[in-house]
């Protein structure tokens, strides 16, 4: 999903660089020979990694997996970007936290994930730190976009089937457009920025908040919602009640904040075929 979103926006912001995009069928991460081999062939100047187990309960139910492709997969790429000299931009999580906070985390939060998923990705994150000197970490959440199964399309698809929907309401977060996170992307990478940064769009919500605004801008509002607890909901992961991410270092390193999740998600409706 974003990374087909980074390839629309990267080759117009860098038109003097060369983009390549590479999926599972190009390079498994979970590889370590070939990875290091397929990179070092390339010489890239910076290798954003946005591979990722990313179903978060899948994760929980393959602990395994989780950790063999976020984990070691990203001490793969980490190695073979640090022996050609590369950049590495690595995209983590909000569920790196527990929620306890109640407060927008800060880069310098520490960290407590709750499920395996966030475990699996604090892991990368630390195989990046330990690798690659100069590495970005950016942390987003709740990502929808116009190439994969997400949120949004899950709502829409479940509304056209049922006339009630329930929907959880006790888990706090910043829906983001992976658009818009790809245009952060490229303006971290023009600021040459290193550490960790905090990346979503502005203003907070639940995911039943989140799932009217979809019913409603899609012109289904006639379909009923009920707010519904995590713990009805029952899924295999355990989720953090609270993962709004703090910004103000994007913002105060870059110039750039995101707007509002609203207003991402009406543009992105806007381009969906009803
Ligand atoms: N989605 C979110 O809400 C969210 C929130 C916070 C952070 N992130 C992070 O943001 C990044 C992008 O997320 P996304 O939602 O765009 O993910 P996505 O749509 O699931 O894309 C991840 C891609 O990685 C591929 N992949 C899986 N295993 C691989 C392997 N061993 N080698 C190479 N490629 C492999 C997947 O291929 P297959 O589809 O064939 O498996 C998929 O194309 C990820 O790092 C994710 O952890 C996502």
């Amino acid at each position: 999903m974003l990374g087909r979103d980074l390839m629309g926006v990267l080759p117009p912001s860098f038109p003097d660089e060369e983009v390549i995009g590479w999926d599972i069928e190009e390079i498994d991460i979970q590889k370590e020979e070939d990875t290091i081999a397929q990179i070092k062939k390339l010489g890239p100047a910076i290798v954003i990694h946005v591979a990722a187990y990313t179903d978060v309960d899948g994760c929980e139910l393959e602990g395994e997996k989780a950790f063999a492709v976020n984990g070691e997969g990203t001490r793969h790429v980490a190695l073979a970007a640090s022996r050609c000299g590369a950049k590495v931009v690595y995209l983590s999580t909000d569920y790196v936290f527990d929620g306890n906070k109640r407060k927008p985390y800060l880069e310098n939060d520490p960290p407590s994930p709750l499920n395996v998923y966030g475990r699996s990705k604090l892991k990368g994150e630390h195989y990046v730190q330990e690798w690659v000197k100069g590495a970005l970490i950016i942390r987003t959440q709740w990502l929808y976009g116009r190439y994969g199964k997400n949120f949004v399309t899950s709502i829409l698809r479940q509304a056209r089937e049922k006339q009630v929907l329930s929907i959880v309401n006790d888990q706090i977060g910043s829906p983001t457009y992976t658009v818009d996170l790809a245009k952060a992307i490229s303006v971290l990478i023009r600021f040459d920025a290193n550490g960790i940064f905090h990346v979503a769009n502005r203003d907070l919500c639940t995911w039943f908040t989140f799932g009217q605004a979809i019913l409603k801008l899609s012109g289904m509002d006639s379909v009923k919602v009920i707010p519904i607890s995590s713990k009805e909901c029952g899924r295999p992961a355990v989720r953090p009640s609270y993962s709004v991410l703090n910004c103000q270092k994007l913002s105060k390193e870059t110039g750039l904040t995101l707007r509002p999740w609203s207003e991402a998600l009406k543009e992105y409706i806007s381009t969906l075929a009803f």
